[in-house]
């Protein structure tokens, strides 16, 4: 028999978005309102903590910047694909958030006047990335816990893996989840979800993300079949992920002066981006450093992940300890090499996705009761190409309204719908009957591999639809052996090969819907970018993906973009 809690709010994820959330609901609501914070991992152990450079917002309009240059820039940088009207609400609440985290205690950086210091970033034409050194996102995410135990109306809910969402008649009623310490099936009712989990990126093979980043929360959006994933196909590659290990070196590397050196020893952004150089967006540099690879003036690296260097040698050791301490010791710690002298080698690695689970401006998805903030969602922000820092600054906007609508709601006199145990008895099944009895011939953990590798080689920097094609195929191969795995662990305590089972379930699904919404846009725009289709195609193709689940696959269906200040224009830097 499943175990059932009751909450009035329900956040999924706790990561930046999450916790915003959180404590939006109980500081309005001065604790009043109960929650329940539904996490697979420890709270602090959520991957936002892992943010460096940064989270962007107009702070000083007064010495030049301003809303609509941040505006600009961001449409700009997404190659016009991003809704205009989210942008200007986007730029709008970011200062107030930069300056809420001030309040409640975050130590930002400052200069010697102890003004808050602001640094560029990539696509931005102002510096205005907030920082914390380069431990930006952890500061965030401990500031924000700190503010919410003073409301500590809520339930903490570490280490339970949700396995779904339990819907009735159209409205959210619960989550199934696993408490790993009990094995145990947990239901935990609300009144209203907010879905806050992350994104995806483990579904590759080199990546900056955490292993537990596996898209959990959008595919169960996803299998409620009335929630659509939008633009899936539009996955970040940041240019500086560590070789081998994958680790992010923060793009603060290059706001702070850092260089992009070939082989030879040239800036080779010079051909690119002239303008901007090394401070280009992620799309245009990522595609620089692969080509600048593919042509043969990379470096050789025996394990197949040729580089480029990143320079930080004629920045000085005063600028790196005190701006960018954490490179310093991750690259003595992984390498043995320190950047104060010795040039670090990197390449473009999977960091970030534009799409997510389809929600409006507020945040609010086509689900009367359920929102989705933070990577989690597609607010249609970033459209085909993000720019650094600007989502940090997202975690805490979208925190931080849908935390607000969420509360509205509750407040508004919402009850809580009923929750059928045959719902639950089915999930329970599927778990402890089926998947858990599985003994077959198929090593979940070599299809993991497998996933990852094709999903970096078909719809990695440079894609074809016959790559995207191939891709697809291999997953449905996947999908098949999936079908015969064996599960080793038979017991109900800490089953971790339950959840990596689980998690690659949903990877699986994730993979076919980002392959399929790449392989039908034939167009190159922003982090799509395809050899076989080279130009941008705003007639055919200036529309956002939508993705639905049927039973024989995703089905695509498109939707407008909000162009409400600038026409599409060409992209250049
Ligand atoms: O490079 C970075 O520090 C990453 C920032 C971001 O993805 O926004």
């Amino acid at each position: 028999m499943a175990v059932e809690r009751t909450h009035d709010v329900i956040v999924y994820g706790t990561g930046l978005a999450g916790l915003r959330a959180a404590v939006e609901i109980a500081r309005k609501s001065e604790g009043s309102v109960n929650m329940g914070l539904v996490s697979k991992v420890q709270l602090m152990r959520a991957h936002s903590g892992c943010a460096e450079g940064g989270t962007a917002g107009v702070l000083y309009p007064e010495e030049g910047d301003s809303f609509d240059l941040h505006a600009w820039d961001t449409v700009k940088g997404s190659d016009f694909l991003a809704d205009q009207d989210v942008i200007y609400k986007f730029v709008q609440q970011s200062p107030e958030e930069i300056m809420l985290l001030d309040h409640w205690g975050i130590p930002w950086s400052r200069d010697e006047q102890g003004k808050i210091l602001q640094r560029p970033f990539g696509g931005h034409s102002y510096p205005r990335a907030t920082m914390a050194a380069d431990k930006t996102g952890f500061m965030e995410m401990q500031c924000l816990y700190d503010t919410l135990n003073k409301w500590p109306n809520y339930t903490r809910y570490d280490e339970v893996f949700v396995t779904g969402i339990i819907m009735e008649e159209g409205r959210f009623a619960g989550l199934t989840a696993i408490n790993a310490f009990t094995g145990e099936m947990v239901v935990i009712r609300g009144k209203a979800l907010i879905i806050a989990s992350g994104g995806a990126g483990a579904i590759y093979a080199f990546t900056t993300y955490s292993h537990t980043v596996t898209g959990d929360g959008l595919v169960h959006a996803y299998r409620t079949g009335v929630i659509p994933l939008e633009d899936m196909e539009f996955i970040q590659f940041h240019p500086t992920g560590l070789v081998p290990s994958g680790i992010l070196m923060t793009e603060g590397c290059r706001g702070e002066g850092g260089y992009l050196r070939n082989a030879d020893g040239d800036r080779f952004m010079e051909q690119y981006a002239s303008g901007m150089m090394e401070l280009a967006p992620r799309d245009i540099i990522s595609r620089s450093e692969m080509t600048e690879i593919i042509e043969g003036r990379g470096i050789d690296e025996p394990n197949g992940l040729d580089h480029v260097w990143l320079d930080l040698t004629h920045l000085g050791a005063d600028r790196i300890n005190s701006r960018l301490p954490l490179i310093r010791e991750v690259c003595m710690g992984f390498l043995g090499i320190d950047p104060i002298h010795d040039m670090i080698p990197v390449r473009a690695v999977a960091h970030y996705s534009m799409g997510g689970i389809e929600a409006d401006i507020n945040g609010r998805t086509r689900v009367e009761n359920i929102w989705a903030a933070g990577e989690a969602a597609c607010h249609s922000l970033h459209g085909a190409n993000r720019l650094g820092t600007n989502s940090t600054a997202e975690c805490l906007v979208w925190g931080g309204f849908t935390g607000k609508e969420a509360l509205d709601y509750v407040q508004g006199g919402a009850d809580l719908s009923p929750v059928s145990a045959d719902q639950v008895k089915a999930e329970e099944a599927r778990i402890f009957e089926d998947l858990m009895k599985r003994r077959g011939s198929e090593n979940p953990y070599e299809i993991r591999r497998e996933l990852r590798t094709v999903m970096t080689d078909c719809m990695g920097v440079f894609r074809t639809g016959e790559l995207m094609q191939k891709g697809l195929d291999k997953v449905a191969e996947l999908k098949a052996r999936f079908a015969n795995i064996h599960l080793k662990d038979p017991g109900r305590f800490y089953n971790t090969n339950l959840f990596h089972v689980l998690e690659l379930e949903n990877l699986l699904d994730l993979g076919e819907v980002m392959l399929t919404g790449g392989l039908a846009r034939e167009e190159s725009r922003g982090a799509h970018s395809r050899r076989d289709f080279t130009e941008r195609d705003d007639e055919k193709w200036l529309k956002h993906t939508l993705a639905w689940n049927r039973s024989d696959g995703p089905e695509l269906d498109y939707k407008p973009v909000t162009i409400s200040h600038w026409k599409p224009v060409e992209r250049k830097y």
